[in-house]
């Protein structure tokens, strides 16, 4: 059984761990600690993944990020989910995502960004982001960079992400 409920501080060194085994590395661990440092860090939508309860076996961020357009409007960055690697392909990331998005749904956002493999993030209505006109910090990235609207045609017709110095990008 898996149940996702927001972060406690009780649970970062699990979240470490997930994150390090997932990556096989350190660089979105170190991403994690900078955004939930940050102010776009939105509580709410920090999410474990928990099996039987108990044992850490995914973990979900979304923060806050800007989209330069006639005004400047807030987005969300998906950013980044995990599933330690003896759980993976059982659906859990499938199942936070969607989770995640409702989510943020409820709590108002109206579109989500992502860098990521676009045939996975497809599968939850992701497009490529230059289809909405929207550009962003990445010159290769190509159809990787990705946008999903939580509301229709809640994008503006042309913008330009923004990510927050946490990212470092
Ligand atoms: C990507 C990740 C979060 C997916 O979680 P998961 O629980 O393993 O995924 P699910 O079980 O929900 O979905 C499995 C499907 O995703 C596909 N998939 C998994 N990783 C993928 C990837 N990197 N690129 C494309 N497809 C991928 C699998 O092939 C499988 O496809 P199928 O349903 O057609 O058989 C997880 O594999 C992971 O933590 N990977 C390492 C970290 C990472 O790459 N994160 C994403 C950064 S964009």
């Amino acid at each position: 059984m898996i149940e996702l409920r927001e972060e406690l501080k009780s649970d970062v060194e699990g979240i470490d761990n997930i994150v390090r085994n997932a990556f096989d590395g350190e660089d979105e661990v170190a991403l994690i600690h900078r955004i939930r440092n940050s102010q776009h860090y939105i509580p709410e939508l920090a999410l474990i993944a928990l099996h039987n309860r108990t044992t850490p076996v995914g973990y979900i961020l979304l923060s806050e990020i800007e989209i330069e357009a006639e005004d400047t409007i807030t987005s969300l960055a998906l950013a980044p989910v995990s599933v330690s690697p003896p759980f993976q392909n059982e659906g859990i990331g499938t199942f936070m995502i969607n989770e995640s998005l409702k989510r943020a749904t409820a709590l108002g956002y109206r579109h989500v960004i992502v860098l990521g493999h676009s045939a996975y993030y497809s599968k939850f209505g992701f497009i490529p982001a230059s289809e909405k006109g929207i550009t962003g910090p990445f010159k290769e990235a190509g159809d990787s960079f990705m946008v999903k609207e939580l509301k229709k045609d809640a994008l503006p017709k042309e913008g330009h992400v923004h990510y927050p110095a946490a990212f470092g990008i």
